[in-house]
């Protein structure tokens, strides 16, 4: 008698007959735990953001070489952090963020938190731009010097260059939403500090979960490294699919790693690993259209 299991089409078929067209772990999978492991591992990222605001404290009065998303480099001071200050405003974040029910909400309490010592110096909040029912949500560093006259993430020349790679798999900014993992431009484009991201994230994980799109994507490392709470360069992240979720979304999400494009400027020999990594967002939002 001819075995069943020799012929693996004739069990599909018997499968999708019987109704049955989702593949599915043979153990079921328990999603709250998914969600409680995932919230630890962000919530263990945050620690790690705040234990080096606590260091740029203790190294109060050092400078840095450390150059920002928008490509100027040399010593700037760099700011210490109170780690009690803080503290005190990432209660006071994840308080105002919580609350915001809507994108126009959570604009609104950013307008009035006070929290973020980048504000200071900022001439305009750089909210975010896109469309609120957005399918793909991406997030970069920090706002630049011309993010910063306009209060529009992603302009100038590394704008134009994102445009560029949206328009290449039929995307652009009436689909999407851009927003950064601070809201404010670090002074002379430096990288924000650990305590500037610590503070701002609340707002960024609620923004993410308000819009509840089918696919992030972090651009360059600081997003990427709070957000899926990666360790790495990303070079390494780039190429790979990870999951996002937190308690308020309806779904988890997938999420993917860009280059940031001001240093495809810099390195067009990247360029080809990005358009791979463009091309296989198209497919992911494709496979969860
Ligand atoms: N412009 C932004 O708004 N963010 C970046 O990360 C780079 C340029």
């Amino acid at each position: 008698m001819q075995n069943i299991l020799d012929n693996p089409a004739e069990i599909l078929a018997w499968y999708l007959d019987a109704g049955v067209d989702e593949a599915m772990g043979e153990a079921p999978l328990d999603r709250y735990a998914l969600v409680v492991k995932a919230q630890a591992k962000r919530a263990a990222a945050a620690q790690a953001l705040l234990k080096e605001a606590q260091s740029e404290h203790d190294g109060a009065g050092q400078t840095t070489g450390q150059s920002g998303a928008l490509g100027r480099s040399g010593p700037i001071p760099v700011r210490p952090a109170d780690t009690a200050d803080v503290e005190e405003a990432l209660k006071t974040a994840v308080k105002l963020a919580g609350e915001s029910k809507t994108l126009d909400d959570l604009r609104e309490a950013l307008d009035g938190f006070d929290g973020c010592g980048l504000k200071k110096t900022a001439m305009n909040l750089v909210f975010g731009d896109g469309v609120p029912d957005a399918r793909i949500v991406l997030i970069g560093e920090a706002p630049g010097a011309d993010e910063d006259r306009q209060g529009v993430p992603f302009v100038g020349a590394s704008g134009a260059l994102l445009d560029k790679m949206l328009a290449s798999i039929d995307l652009d900014r009436s689909k999407v939403f851009l927003s950064n993992t601070v809201f404010w431009r670090p002074p002379g484009n430096r990288s924000p500090t650990g305590g500037e991201i610590a503070v701002c994230l609340p707002f960024v994980e609620r923004l993410i979960e308000i819009i509840d799109p089918a696919v992030l994507i972090t651009i360059g490392g600081p997003a990427s490294h709070s957000l899926l709470a990666q360790q790495g360069s990303v070079s390494r992240l780039r190429g790979r699919w990870f999951t996002y979720e937190t308690p308020r979304m309806s779904a988890p999400i997938a999420a993917s790693v860009l280059y940031q494009p001001t240093n495809l400027l810099k390195t067009p020999a990247q360029k080809r690993q990005a358009w791979a990594d463009l091309i296989a967002i198209k497919a992911k939002l494709a496979q969860r259209a």
